[in-house]
Order: C-alpha cells, then sequence, then structure tokens
C-alpha cells in the first residue's frame, strides 16, 4: 500500500475500542485510522453481527479486527464485515490472553505461519477491501527474526501488503495478557530492518509509544505508527494528529471543542437508550494534565454511573474544567 493510510492508526483494543469511544476519537481526528476490538469470526458469522460489528458511518477509516483461524470460516466473516461498509479486515495473531491460548487464534498462530498466510489468502480472496495482519515478532522461544520474517513472507506471498507489528514478543507461559504488555522487551529495531528489507510492504510499529513526537521519530523508519494505550489514556493527544503527524493544514482540535462535537452524537445515543457511562468511560483522560483533570474524571466517572443521568454531567463536569481553568490564569497573572 505504502500511502498515507496507515499513517497514524489507534490499536484495536477489547472492551476499549468499542464503537462509542471510536465515535469519540473521531471528534479529535478525521485521519487517524481506527480499530475495533478483536471480534471472532465465529461470533460475527453466527452471532449477531448487527450487535457486534454495527458501526457509525463517522467512524471512517475503521478496520474490523478479525480472531480466527478457520480459513473458511474468516472468510464468511470478512465479507460481512465489508458489507458492513468497513475499510479493512485485520486478523489478530498478537492477543496472548487465556481465551485465545486455548483456541488457535491470537499469538500463538506465530507458530503457524502458513495457516495464518492461508487464512490471509481466503479473506482476500472474498473480499475488495484490504485485508491486513497484526501479530507480534514471535511468541515464547522463537527467534524473534526467524519468526516475524516468516510470517510476514508468507503472508505477502498470500497478497497481504500490510503489516501491524507489535514489537516485542508474547510469552504464552506464565505472564498475564497485561504483562505480556509490558514485560517482553521491545525491539523497534527488528520492525525498522523489515521495513528495509522489504520496501514495498506497509509496515507500522506498534508498542511502547507514549507521545506524538516519539511516533513523529518512528515515521523516518516505518510507514505508520498505532498507538494503544497512550491514545485511550490520553486522547487530546488525537487532536494534534491531523496536522503534526498528517500535514494537514488544520488547527488542533482541543478538548473543549471535541466534547461539543461529540454532544449529538451522545445525544442521540440516549435516546437511544446507552447509558451515559457507556461514552463517557471513554473521555475520562481528555483533560489529563490540564486544570480542572480530576474534577473531570470524578464527575463523569460518580454521576455518569448514575441511573437515568444525561448530558447535564457533562455541563458539570465541563463547568468545573472551565472554573479550574479561570483560577489557573488567574494565578499565573498574579505570579
Ligand atoms: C485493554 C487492551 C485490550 C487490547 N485488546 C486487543 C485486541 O482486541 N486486539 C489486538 O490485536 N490487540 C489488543 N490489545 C493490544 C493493543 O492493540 C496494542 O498492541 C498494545 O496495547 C501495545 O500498544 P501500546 O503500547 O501503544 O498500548 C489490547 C491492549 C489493551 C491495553
Amino acid at each position: 500500500m505504502n500511502d498515507l493510510s496507515h499513517r497514524f492508526s489507534v490499536a484495536p483494543m477489547m472492551d476499549w475500542t468499542d464503537r462509542h469511544c471510536r465515535a469519540f476519537h473521531r471528534t479529535l481526528t478525521k485521519r487517524t485510522r481506527l480499530y475495533t476490538e478483536m471480534v471472532t469470526a465465529q461470533a460475527v458469522v453466527r452471532g449477531d453481527a448487527a450487535r457486534l460489528i454495527g458501526f457509525e458511518g463517522v467512524e471512517h477509516p475503521v478496520a474490523l479486527q478479525l480472531g480466527g483461524s478457520e480459513p473458511a470460516l474468516l472468510a464468511k466473516a470478512a465479507v460481512i464485515g465489508e458489507g458492513f461498509g468497513y475499510d479493512e479486515i485485520n486478523l489478530n495473531v498478537g492477543c496472548p490472553s487465556d481465551r485465545v491460548k486455548s483456541g488457535s487464534f491470537g499469538a500463538c498462530l506465530m507458530r503457524e505461519p502458513q495457516r495464518v498466510a492461508d487464512c490471509m489468502a481466503a479473506m482476500g480472496a472474498a473480499v475488495r477491501i484490504p485485508v491486513t495482519v497484526k501479530c507480534r515478532l514471535g511468541v515464547d522461544e522463537q527467534d524473534p527474526e526467524e519468526s516475524l520474517f516468516t510470517l510476514v513472507d508468507l503472508c505477502a506471498a498470500a497478497g497481504v501488503d500490510t503489516f501491524v507489528v507489535h514489537a516485542r514478543k508474547a510469552w504464552l507461559q506464565g505472564l498475564s495478557p497485561k504483562e505480556n504488555r509490558t514485560v517482553p522487551p521491545l525491539e523497534y529495531g527488528l520492525v525498522h530492518r523489515l521495513k528495509a528489507e522489504r520496501p514495498r510492504l506497509s509496515i507500522i510499529i506498534n508498542g511502547g509509544l507514549e507521545t506524538l513526537d516519539q511516533a513523529i521519530g518512528q515515521l523516518s523508519y516505518v510507514d505508520g505508527v498505532m498507538l494503544g494505550r497512550a491514545a485511550y489514556h490520553i486522547p487530546a493527544l488525537l487532536g494534534r494528529v491531523d496536522a503534526q503527524i498528517f500535514g494537514d493544514a488544520v488547527a488542533e482540535v482541543g478538548a473543549f471543542e471535541a466534547v461539543e462535537t461529540y454532544r449529538p452524537y451522545m445525544a442521540r445515543k440516549l435516546r437511544e437508550g446507552a447509558p451515559l457511562a457507556a461514552m463517557t468511560r471513554h473521555m475520562l483522560g481528555l483533560f489529563s494534565a490540564q486544570p480542572g483533570a480530576r474534577s473531570w474524571r470524578r464527575i463523569l466517572t460518580v454521576e455518569a454511573a448514575k441511573p437515568g443521568a444525561g448530558l447535564e454531567v457533562i455541563d458539570l463536569a465541563l463547568a468545573a474544567v472551565a472554573s479550574a481553568h479561570t483560577q489557573a490564569e488567574a494565578y499565573m497573572m498574579q505570579a
């Protein structure tokens, strides 16, 4: 692909990047590629697809991440995803949770690269949108260079040209999923080398990146960066992505502006019966490092959880932040 489409993305995160979260992130950035939580192919094919993978038009560009290891089932799920209007189907070859260890999907598939390639070929043949892989460097005792390059080469031969690499191994023995996001060491150099040695492939780096400056630094070596936890916990950084990462001639989107853009969405979802907390839980970090951040977080956490909570909670929280800003400004004037 090697275009700008994957230059910056927010990672798929189970229980976090649901549709409310993605709609919220979209208020801050038009260009960032957003990913769904992982949904198993089985659930998409046999379950209530509309509930599981339905999304709002505002979320584009948005990719559906699937979990699974059966080519035919994945192909069916991919077709359903394409039918819903997703821009990309991504296969999870990186998730180390207990559930995925027992079924054969997620990071344990790093041991079965030909199977992954078969899955990608089946999905690629079934849909017109791009099919991509998100993987680790390897698992457990694997030589990361060998496991990564073998997986990428076999998938590339099956027609895949875009790979997101979480730049650490997964240790399937003895670490929790959370530890598997911090303990195995990051090896960015190997991902840079993958790009250098496979220049025609689009290589996206992921893992441990915390700031836009770090992301920009990575773009000297790879085609794109994917942020997970930092984007979720400090969503305000997304407000600078379109200008700083994509070079668009647009102003930074501030936190107050993002809330106002999100307001009609929240109003509509409240009318449809969604609880306010389902949306506000993704916004807790919006004002982090700004005056009033703690009040914002506290009011949203406590008040939005009450039965029948509506947009008045947002107004209350915004008023607390605005007042903290005023106080901080007055203090600065005096100093
Ligand atoms: C709460 C949470 C849920 C996650 N769920 C998924 C998932 O469904 N699919 C996936 O490929 N990775 C998942 N990940 C891993 C992230 O996509 C990403 O690879 C990882 O957090 C490293 O990036 P970061 O250091 O920028 O957070 C999850 C991570 C977190 C924190």
